[in-house]
């Protein structure tokens, strides 16, 4: 089969260029235009990268016309009701769902490293007590560089897989210790009995002077919320994991990039944002006013949790947490949760508005998520910090992905340069 091409022409010297254009196995073909500096010295210009496809890869398929999630092929609505956030994980990073021994032999892996270097545990004792959690976790994520140099040389499968395992093991009790300092209570060690979830719950909520028993329904709600966060393709923060860790920096420096461009509000940090928006709210009476604000550009108010750059009709992780919402506050007995009713209302009187329906604003999985994290007793704050334990399953198995690439090259975007032209230097005195 010959390859399509694009034929591209110079309109003034006449000059063409013929720029091959790749086929996915589904979704948009991509235009190669590598030919197009060399050829025509010219770049390509796509602020935000809207129209840009920044690698190839075999690991998340998102259809955002139509609301498809594809995790190595199997669609996150079969994940959410059959999988568990510890077998998506392994499916993420080995392309295939493991077999029973695979599958116990990973999580036999995960909760085995799930212990920190007691010295990383100290670097909490560092930040004040109102540090936000987001803070201390990248920063002590990108410390663990200084404790882990078994897993440095990147070129080797081997140390890579022992990474993944380790940082998918410890990010949790990370998680947990910046939550534990935040309150000033003592740091609780992970039980290797527990289930993942199970076990972040102990780590976050037990403390030495009483029993404490994990509420399976919290527990369950948080894996099912970890499997619908677990990847994404290639947004903000897997697009940061990826150029950082193209320059051949540590896998534990290239996921702190990827955490702090995951705290943003608009991406990760949205899920906080959303509790703020709604308690700012307060009343069903003051959603018009709100909506008015969210709909005047001068204003820097967004409608948090809705919207996205790829889904254009529904978000799919956003339809399963909103079930998930009703069915959580039932079963945790909180039913009549009032910033729930506040959201299902705010979302029905935005679906209606003709502002959001033209743009194609629709609650995206972070409008939801919030709601049900402080059902499970998790503070705002460490929202984001959830959503970081789930994307780094994605950002691991992105990073190896990348590396294990031969074609592997430095992540270098150009610029469209408008500045001053070439200009002499001018001495202090003859300054205007
Ligand atoms: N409230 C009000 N207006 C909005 C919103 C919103 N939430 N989102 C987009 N718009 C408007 C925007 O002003 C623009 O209007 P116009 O065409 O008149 O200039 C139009 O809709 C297109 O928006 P955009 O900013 O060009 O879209 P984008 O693809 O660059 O941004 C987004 C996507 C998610 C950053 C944005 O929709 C947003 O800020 N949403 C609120 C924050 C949020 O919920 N983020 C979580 C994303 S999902 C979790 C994750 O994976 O990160």
């Amino acid at each position: 089969m010959t390859q399509k091409t694009i034929e591209l022409i110079d309109r003034a010297t006449d000059r063409k260029v013929n720029l091959p254009v790749h086929p996915g196995t589904i979704g948009p073909s991509v235009i190669d235009i590598a030919a197009l500096n060399k050829e025509f010295g010219l770049f390509t210009y796509d602020p935000g990268f809207g129209g840009t496809a920044s690698t190839d890869s075999r690991i998340t398929y998102i259809d955002g016309d139509a609301g498809v999630l594809l995790y190595r092929g199997y669609p996150v609505e079969q994940l959410a009701e059959r999988s568990t956030f510890t077998e998506v994980a392994y499916l993420l990073l080995h392309g295939e769902l493991p077999s029973r021994k695979q599958l116990d032999e990973f999580t036999g892996s995960i909760r085995h490293h799930t212990m920190i270097n007691e010295s990383l545990l100290r670097f909490f004792h560092g930040f004040h007590y109102d540090a936000h959690p987001m803070a201390m976790v990248s920063a002590v994520v990108a410390s663990m560089s200084a404790f882990y140099h078994d897993t440095m040389d990147i070129y080797s499968a081997r140390q890579r897989e022992i990474f993944a395992h380790r940082i998918i093991a410890k990010i949790p009790t990370i998680a947990a210790a910046a939550h534990k300092h935040a309150l000033g209570q003592p740091y609780v060690y992970p039980r290797n009995d527990l289930d993942y979830c199970s076990n972040l719950l102990h780590m976050l909520y037990a403390v030495p002077c009483e029993p404490y028993e994990v509420d399976p329904v919290a527990a369950q709600a948080l894996d099912l919320l970890f499997v619908l966060h677990a990847d994404h393709e290639q947004n903000a923060s897997t697009s940061t994991v990826r150029l950082a860790g193209s320059t051949g920096t540590n896998p534990y420096a290239a996921i702190a990039a990827g955490i702090s461009a995951l705290w943003g509000p608009a991406h990760g940090g949205a899920n906080e944002a959303v509790l703020n928006m709604l308690e700012q709210i307060g009343t069903v009476d003051n959603i018009p006013k709100f909506l008015a604000q969210a709909k005047d550009k001068t204003s820097h108010v967004r409608l948090m949790g809705f919207g996205h750059r790829v889904y254009k009709n529904f978000d799919p992780r956003a339809k399963i947490i909103r079930e998930m919402c009703h069915k959580v506050l039932a079963r945790l007995g909180r039913s009549d949760n009032p910033l729930f009713e506040l959201a299902l209302r705010l979302e029905e009187i935005a679906l209606q508005d003709e502002y959001f329906v033209e743009r194609k604003l629709y609650p995206n999985v972070d409008f939801y998520s919030g709601i049900i994290y402080s059902a499970i007793g998790i503070p705002r704050s460490m929202f984001t910090v959830m959503f970081a334990i789930a994307r780094t399953v994605g950002w691991v198995a992105h990073w190896a992905e990348m590396i294990s690439d031969p074609a592997m090259r430095i992540g270098r975007p150009r610029q469209l340069y408008t500045g001053p032209t070439r200009r002499d230097y001018v001495e202090i005195t003859k300054r205007a």
